[in-house]
């Protein structure tokens, strides 16, 4: 057994020494480290590059080093029939609920019409709704989208959820499938993406999708960059159909700095960081997923044709 380790930035060396540690017995190598293509059995990786993935013959499974497997599927050569695995777990649930909370919050309290008060320096104070009377919704009921619902239902919000089959959460209103996509969307004024990027959700928040929902609603990207057609949510918010963006993801990351979202004062913007996972916990979890593959226990797998 040989598990061939890459993620993009520069971070393989570090996952790599994590992962040995949890797996002793079994080596793990990174690209750099050339492992003999006929020796890997199981890779560990985010973004590899297209191809790596297929020049392993005897290649039994691949770990998504991320929650999201869209950096796997992009590359149209991993092979078929071999099982992808994905983190979950408790620490990235944690992070994505506090952040998401940290969102919605923000949104539900005005924050980004107040920042743009303080900058012109006017005193407005209008009295805060409370939770009771606003919905959010939550597009994606995954283990992310399900667990975000719950809490912000336990909040107070009137929660609302869209999934790609229709789904039951007691005290979430939930719906499915592009037919109940508007119904869905009518009533919300908080939104947030908690998709997998796939061929049917890529660019859907877009000018159509915002026209849908209340005027002065506002949005919340955790999902993906590409996810949203970054004009059509710029024109959403300048014309008012939207009040604010809390955005995590974008469809170029690093953001380019000349981009006009550094700048925007109705969004508030995070550099990806909503759930990443440190390399000592997403590694144990990594190996963890390993063992109890090899060990024939059942582990949830990707479902390629779906994308996510
Ligand atoms: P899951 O796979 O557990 O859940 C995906 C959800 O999306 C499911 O409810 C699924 O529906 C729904 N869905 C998928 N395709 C469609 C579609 N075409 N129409 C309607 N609903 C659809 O994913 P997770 O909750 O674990 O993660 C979601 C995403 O969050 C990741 O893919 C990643 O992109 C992002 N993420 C971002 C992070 C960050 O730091 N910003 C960190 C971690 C994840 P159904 O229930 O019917 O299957
Ligand atoms: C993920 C992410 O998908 O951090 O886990 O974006």
């Amino acid at each position: 057994m040989l598990v061939a380790v890459y993620l993009e930035g520069g971070r393989s060396g570090e996952w790599r020494q994590r992962l040995q540690e949890c797996l002793p017995g079994i080596p793990c190598r990174t690209l750099d480290e050339n492992p003999p293509a006929d020796s890997v059995t199981h890779a560990a990786v985010w973004q590899p590059p297209p191809g790596w993935l297929a020049s392993f013959p005897r290649l039994r499974c691949v770990v998504s080093l991320a929650a999201g497997v869209d950096g796997i599927l992009q590359d149209a050569t991993v092979p078929s029939g071999v099982p992808i695995l994905r983190l979950a777990g408790e620490p990235l649930a944690a992070r994505m609920r506090e952040y998401v909370l940290l969102a919605v919050l923000a949104l539900h309290r005005d924050l980004p019409r107040i920042n743009c008060d303080r900058q012109n320096r006017i005193w407005n104070d209008p009295v805060p709704r409370v939770a009771s009377e606003r919905t959010v919704g939550v597009m994606g009921l995954g283990v992310l989208g399900g667990d975000v619902a719950r809490v912000l239902s336990n909040v107070g919000f009137r929660v609302a959820g869209w999934s790609r089959r229709p789904r039951q959460i007691p005290g979430i209103r939930c719906h499915a499938g592009r037919r109940d996509l508007a119904g869905f969307l009518q009533s919300v004024e908080i939104l947030i993406n908690l998709l997998p990027l796939t061929s049917s959700t890529r660019y859907m928040f877009d000018h159509r999708l915002f026209a849908r929902l209340p005027k002065g609603a506002g949005f919340v990207n955790v999902g993906r960059g590409a996810h949203v057609v970054e004009t059509d949510l710029l024109e959403a918010i300048d014309s008012g159909q939207l009040s604010g963006a809390v955005l995590d993801c974008f469809g170029i990351e690093p953001l380019p700095e000349t981009h006009p979202f550094w700048e925007h004062p109705r969004i508030l913007m995070t550099p990806h960081v909503a759930a990443p996972l440190d390399a000592e916990t997403g590694s144990r979890l990594a190996a963890d997923l390993i063992r109890r593959f090899e060990a024939g226990e059942k582990v949830p797998v990707v479902d390629v044709a779906a994308g996510y």
